[in-house]
């Protein structure tokens, strides 16, 4: 029987991983890097609010959130942006999203079921490649076509470059999803990157999804540019000044509580409705007591200011022990590290058979690009440095220690020569 839609879910990243170590003992006290799970704790008022609005248990959540919590996003979202008043309407401009993975899910689902009356075939859907899963589940559920896009390396600025592709490629996408910082890879797209996408996005009519949540994560003092950076640009006069975009964000980094589940997405009124109509049938709603948590964490900048310090000081030690290895580089954003090496399944076999330490190998974070089936994630492995310090620091030396024994890149171009 053929192969369904369905069937090809099983293709996850996590099952793939457990798969690939079926059997093998860690070599040491095991150190779990491949998920990107901030291991630090969100502030103690999250607790506090949610114990306080304890009466609001009672009430089943609107799908679209609660009017204070939608305003505390648009408001950090005027802050952030710097956008005129007015240019992101908290009524009209904003829904909730129980974490952001299920929105950009149904996102896809929603932007394929608009696309499919307007093409021939399976509408597009444009993914980077290496990218976060759920774009590609997406696509399967949405009966679209992935179109896995290259953006592991500095070849493409480890993104996308969705807007160089042929136009009657582009006039069949319904949506690209535009990873910025990016998941894996750290790459960020600079402000002329974005103005390009979103004019492309209009020009051909699909959807920019553009997921940030890794946004406040950054190196320096300088904040990536985002989705609405680009509408500043464009004009963000009007009723049209947010057509086409959809940007996506989240607690789950910034804050860290990816616990909480508790996003958002703001863009187009009408995309946004449509997805709140989505969300009514078949998506999960944001409990109130944590909607009121939320707000006040979109409204406090002083845990997360201390959070991107952390970070920083995590990918310090990662330069100190890790950068004289062949092809590191620190991520401009983000958490991540993703660091080149001969092969990424083998790296990640014996990074846990002798040292304990589990990474997502790169490949499984990305989809073929030729009939034997190789992926432009073959030659990297992801560490997300979420821990303490002091476990980073461990972890990284074992890292170190395994990679210099035969897994670094020279030693793939030594072996492909010889
Ligand atoms: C690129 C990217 N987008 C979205 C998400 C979803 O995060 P959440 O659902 O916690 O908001 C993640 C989580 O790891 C991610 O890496």
């Amino acid at each position: 029987m053929a192969e369904s839609a369905a069937d090809k879910l099983y293709d996850y990243p996590y099952r793939r991983l457990a798969a690939l170590l079926k059997g093998i003992e860690p070599g040491e006290s095991p150190i779990l890097t491949h998920v990107g799970e901030p291991q630090g704790a969100p502030p103690a008022f999250l607790s506090e609010i949610v114990f306080k609005n304890a009466h609001l248990w009672s009430k089943y959540p609107d799908p679209k959130g609660t009017p204070e919590y939608r305003q505390a996003v648009a408001d950090w979202i005027a802050r952030r942006y710097d956008l005129a008043p007015g240019t992101v309407d908290a009524d009209k401009h904003v829904t909730t999203a129980c974490g952001t993975r299920e929105a950009l899910f149904q996102a896809g689902i929603l932007a394929a079921a608009i696309k499919r009356p307007q093409v021939d075939g399976k509408p597009l859907m444009g993914l980077p490649n290496p990218a976060y899963h759920v774009y590609y589940g997406a696509a399967l559920m949405g009966e679209a076509e992935p179109l896995p896009v290259p953006a592991a390396d500095a070849s493409t600025n480890y993104l996308p470059d969705y807007p160089s592709l042929p136009a009657e490629v582009l006039d069949r996408m319904a949506i690209a999803y535009l990873c910025t910082p990016s998941n894996p890879t750290g790459g960020v797209a600079d402000l002329q990157t974005l103005v390009r996408n979103l004019e492309a996005a209009r020009r051909h009519g699909y959807i920019l999804a553009v997921d940030e949540c890794y946004s406040e994560i950054f190196n320096g003092d300088t904040p990536p540019a985002g989705g609405f950076d680009a509408v500043k640009v464009l004009g963000e006069a009007g009723d049209g000044a947010l057509d086409n975009l959809l940007v996506f964000n989240s607690l789950s980094k910034r804050s860290s509580a990816p616990g909480l589940r508790c996003g958002f997405v703001a863009g187009q009124a009408s995309l946004i409705e449509k997805l709140v109509m989505i969300r009514g049938y078949g998506g999960a709603q944001v409990p109130e007591p944590l909607m009121a948590a939320g707000a006040a964490l979109w409204r406090d900048e002083e845990h997360v200011a201390t959070n991107r310090a952390l970070y920083s000081g995590l990918f310090d030690l990662s330069d100190e022990i890790l950068g004289d290895l062949p092809g590191y580089h620190r991520p401009e954003a983000g958490f991540f590290l993703w660091l080149p090496v001969s092969d990424s399944e083998e790296a990640a076999k014996r990074l846990w058979a002798e040292a304990g330490v589990k990474v997502l190998p790169g490949r499984m974070m990305s989809r073929p690009t030729d009939a034997q089936g190789h992926t432009p994630g073959d030659g990297f492995i992801r560490i997300a440095l979420v821990h303490d310090p002091e476990t980073v620091k461990v972890m990284l030396g074992r890292v170190r220690r395994v990679l210099m024994d035969g897994l670094t890149v020279t030693d793939r171009t030594v072996r492909k020569e010889a």
